[in-house]
């Protein structure tokens, strides 16, 4: 699973490309264990099958740092994740907006 920092706004995917969750590294993301939250978050990701569909990116302080930990999937951002409530706001709130993987059929 690919993990690199970035600066900016995220861009939008296209439909063959990676969906990339963006998780802020910032200090205030940081204090709150977001180390923590990358792992689980890679846990759940390969629990689902999805960890060759959406990548993990760090990005430097998503300046909502009252919202942290933050992150950001397209337009849709996710705020107040903490390593105790990762798993909640995965399957509830992140899960439903990542495409399903293609299905092959034989
Ligand atoms: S440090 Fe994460 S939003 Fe500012």
């Amino acid at each position: 699973m690919g993990w690199g920092a970035r600066q900016g706004a995220p861009e939008g995917p296209t439909m063959d490309e990676k969906q990339q969750l963006f998780i802020c590294v910032g200090t205030a993301c940081h204090q709150l264990g977001v180390r923590d939250v990358l792992a689980r978050l890679e846990h759940l990701l390969c629990e689902e099958g999805l960890e060759d569909h959406v990548e993990l990116r760090g990005m430097f302080c998503g300046e909502e740092c009252e919202k942290a930990i933050y992150m950001q999937l397209g337009e849709t951002s996710f705020g107040h994740v903490r390593p105790h409530n990762i798993e909640q706001v995965f399957h509830e709130q992140i899960r439903p907006c990542l495409r399903k993987p293609t299905c092959v059929t034989g």
